[in-house]
């Protein structure tokens, strides 16, 4: 397991907020607990989106909880999930 720093918590006053670790993009969220999720879509990974409370693929209209990640169209599908630790007011990715 990789310990990825993702920046001071001061920085997200608004949660989901959008984070990019090297290439990648992820929403944080806090659920019981700070989360990434992948931005990539698991049908055909377009990048999901942030709208009006949920994430939405652009690409064939997928949508998905935004505090569980968990597919409304298709129920076994959801975003890939990352645990997030805070430790001195500073958030870490926990990556495989
Ligand atoms: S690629 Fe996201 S719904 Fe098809």
């Amino acid at each position: 397991m990789n310990e990825i720093e993702i920046g001071p918590i001061d920085r997200y006053a608004s949660l989901p907020a959008e984070v990019r670790l090297d290439r990648d993009r992820y929403y944080l969220v806090d659920n019981d607990g700070y989360k990434l999720f992948s931005r990539v879509c698991p049908h055909a990974g377009a990048m999901v989106e942030l709208e009006d409370g949920e994430f939405v693929c652009p690409m064939h209209g997928w949508t998905f909880e935004a505090d569980t990640g968990r597919c409304h169209n298709v129920p076994s599908a959801k975003l890939a999930s990352y645990e997030v630790v805070l430790r001195d007011g500073v958030l870490y990715a926990l990556m495989p």
